[in-house]
């Protein structure tokens, strides 16, 4: 189990638009994760009540000891957030929240653990899912999809311009060598398959945008975050808030389009027109914010 140090990323941001709202006595926390969020939360609002969810058990586990302070004012359920209506109905009678809060992707907990496989630099199994029990892992897709699947992938959820090149070098090295199982071995094909011209042009690890699209294919992402997303605003009161934290582009796409939709439907309004961004300071102290684009929307 990795380390429960964690810096939850613009909280600062979400603490101040949560102080906006008329009154926060229960909030969803969507993605529990390490209770980063959650804990700045509860210490910031004495009365509310957190409904925090999350798919993965370890997570859950590490953000019960954070949260012990708070106990009798955090339920924790496992869960995957596509299913936030039910988990209204199931754990709190259909009550509407004030704030329902996603912070997306994954924890630093997942990333660190090498023997969850998410992370292009460190040796681990070919796994990537944050729910245990998943049905597929990166090492079904990697060693069962054909050139054609690999590369709709590849191009469709990691936007990687050498999609092809690369679906094809597995796939060859696949009927060579066998089945490829662990991250290095996937990295040493990425590396053998790029001309290190276009490697030194790439500027970040040559293998992060094929490990982002597995990662999310593995873990269902976009269709989860479609699905809990589109179901949240029925699960907030009206004049409550819907706050996503997202950190790449095809995630802050559909946050976009979906508020957007909402607005035009009347259903209320967006917080602020363009994404809030992380401060400098934050980006510098914490790198994982880096990416951050944080949306609101405020319903009506
Ligand atoms: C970025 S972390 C959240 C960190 C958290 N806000 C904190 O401060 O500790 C994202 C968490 O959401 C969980 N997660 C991602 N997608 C999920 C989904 N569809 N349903 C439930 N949990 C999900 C991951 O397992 C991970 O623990």
């Amino acid at each position: 189990m990795g380390s429960i140090d964690h810096v939850p990323v613009m909280s600062d941001e979400i603490i101040d638009i949560l102080s906006k709202i008329d009154r926060l006595d229960l909030l969803i926390d969507a993605t529990l994760g390490l209770g980063g969020h959650a804990l700045r939360i509860c210490s910031t609002f004495p009365s509310v009540v957190i409904l925090g969810i999350d798919q993965d058990e370890e997570a859950l586990a590490i953000a019960s000891k954070k949260l012990a302070d708070f106990k009798d004012r955090v339920m924790l359920v496992k869960s995957n957030f596509k299913l936030i209506d039910d988990i209204v109905m199931s754990h709190l009678s259909g009550r509407l929240a004030d704030a329902v809060l996603f912070d997306l992707g994954v924890s630093s907990m997942q990333v660190d653990d090498e023997e969850r496989g998410f992370s292009f630099n460190k040796e681990g199994p070919l796994d990537m899912r944050m729910d245990k029990q998943g049905a597929i892992s990166a090492y079904d897709l990697i060693n069962k999809l054909t050139i054609d699947e690999l590369t709709e992938i590849f191009y469709k959820y990691g936007e990687e311009r050498y999609s092809h090149l690369l679906a094809k070098a597995i796939v060859r090295y696949r009927e060579r060598h066998g089945q490829i199982s662990s991250t290095t071995e996937l990295v040493e094909i990425v590396r053998n398959a790029l001309p290190a011209r276009i490697q030194r042009h790439m500027g970040k690890h040559p293998a992060r945008k094929i490990f982002q699209a597995l990662r999310i294919v593995v873990n269902d992402e976009i269709n989860a975050l479609k699905q809990g997303l589109t179901k949240s605003v029925d699960c907030v009161r009206s004049g409550g808030v819907i706050i996503v934290l997202s950190y790449h582009s095809l995630e802050d796409r559909l946050v976009k389009h979906t508020f957007k939709q909402w607005e035009s439907d009347g259903r209320g309004r967006l917080y602020s027109k363009k994404p809030i961004l992380p401060k400098p300071e934050e980006v510098e102290r914490n790198p994982r914010s880096r990416s951050a684009k944080l949306r609101a929307f405020i319903k009506s």
